[in-house]
C-alpha cells in the first residue's frame, strides 16, 4: 500500500471515529434536554362551541432519575407556564423505575429505585408549579404502577393535580362539561374503560392515557382526543430506518397525531429518557394543542 492511499485511509478512519464521538456526545449531553414546543391545532367534529380554541399543554415521561434533572423539568414547566394553557394533561411515567435486563445496562437505574420517594417529591414540587386555567389533570404510567401507584398519584394530588385512575373529571367551560377521562396502565393489569366512563354521556371527551396501544381496539363512540405518551418517539430516529420498536403495536404509533373517525389520538415525545439515556433525532417535547370544531 502506498504512503498516500495509507495516509488517506487514516484519515477516513480518524474522521469516522470523530463523527461518532461527537454524536454520541451530542445524543447524550445535548439533545435529551434540548425540549420543543409543537404547536397543533386540532379539528374535531361536533366540538361544542364552547370548546373551540380551548388550549391543552401535554407533558409526559418526565422520567426523573440520575439522567433526568430536577433543573431541567422545572425548566420545562417554566416553558409550559409561558405557554398559558387552559389546561394542562400529564400521561404518566413521572420517575424510572425499572425492573427488566435495563438494570444491567446502567447501574446508576438501580440508585433511582431506592431513591423513588426523594426523586417523586421533586417531580412533585415542579408538577405543583405548574398553572392552567381549569386545571391540571395526570395518568398513571407502567414507570409509576412498577413503583407504587398509589404514591405517585397521593404525591401529585397533593400538589393539587387531579389525578384520574380509571375515572373522570367533568371540567365546566363556559357552562359546558368537558369531561376529561383518565384510564390506568392497561399492560400492568388496570384500565378498567367502562369505570373510567361511567355516567360520561357528552358529545366529546378528552382522554389521557399513558400507552398509545389502546388506540388499536378503541371502540367508544363519539368524538374523543386521545393523550399519549409512553413511547419518547423511539428516543432515535435513524434516517431512512426511523425509531425501533416502541410499543405493542411495533413502530405503530411512535409520535404525532393518528386518526380513526371520530377518534384522534396524539402521542407526545415525553420530556425524560429511559436507558439508554440518549435521543438522537428526537428531541423531547412539550405539546401545546388548540382544539377548533371542524
Ligand atoms: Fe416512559
Amino acid at each position: 500500500m502506498s504512503l498516500n492511499r495509507r495516509a488517506f485511509l487514516k484519515r477516513v478512519w480518524w474522521s469516522g471515529a470523530a463523527l461518532a464521538a461527537g454524536t454520541a456526545a451530542y445524543a447524550t449531553w445535548v439533545e435529551p434536554t434540548r425540549v420543543q414546543v409543537s404547536r397543533l391545532r386540532v379539528a374535531v367534529r361536533g366540538l361544542p362551541r364552547a370548546f373551540d380554541g380551548l388550549t391543552i399543554a401535554q407533558l409526559s415521561d418526565l422520567h426523573r432519575s440520575h439522567a433526568v434533572s430536577a433543573a431541567y423539568l422545572n425548566h420545562c414547566m417554566d416553558l409550559t407556564n409561558a405557554l398559558e394553557p387552559d389546561l394542562i394533561a400529564l400521561t404518566g411515567d413521572y420517575l424510572t423505575y425499572i425492573l427488566d435486563f435495563r438494570v444491567w445496562l446502567e447501574p446508576a437505574v438501580i440508585n433511582d429505585r431506592k431513591r423513588a420517594p426523594e426523586l417523586m417529591r421533586d417531580v412533585a414540587a415542579c408538577v405543583g408549579r405548574a398553572r392552567a386555567r381549569f386545571g391540571v389533570f395526570a395518568c398513571i404510567g407502567n414507570h409509576d404502577r412498577w413503583y407504587d401507584a398509589w404514591a405517585v398519584a397521593a404525591a401529585l394530588r397533593g400538589v393539587g393535580v387531579t389525578v384520574l385512575r380509571d375515572e373522570h373529571a367533568i371540567v365546566r367551560i363556559h357552562g359546558e362539561p368537558l369531561p376529561v377521562v383518565g384510564i390506568d396502565d392497561p399492560w400492568s393489569g388496570w384500565a378498567n374503560m367502562p369505570r373510567a366512563f361511567a355516567g360520561v354521556d357528552a358529545p366529546f371527551a378528552l382522554v389521557l392515557m399513558h400507552r398509545p396501544d389502546f388506540f388499536e381496539h378503541w371502540a367508544r363512540r363519539g368524538s374523543h382526543l386521545l393523550l399519549a405518551g409512553h413511547t419518547h418517539g423511539g428516543q432515535v430516529k435513524l434516517p431512512l430506518i426511523g425509531p425501533p420498536v416502541v410499543s405493542r403495536y411495533g413502530r405503530k404509533y411512535p409520535h404525532g397525531l393518528f386518526r380513526r373517525d371520530d377518534v384522534q389520538m396524539y402521542v407526545n415525545r415525553g420530556l425524560g429518557v429511559t436507558p439508554p439515556a440518549v435521543r438522537l433525532n428526537c428531541p423531547p417535547e412539550i405539546s401545546f394543542i388548540r382544539l377548533e370544531a371542524a
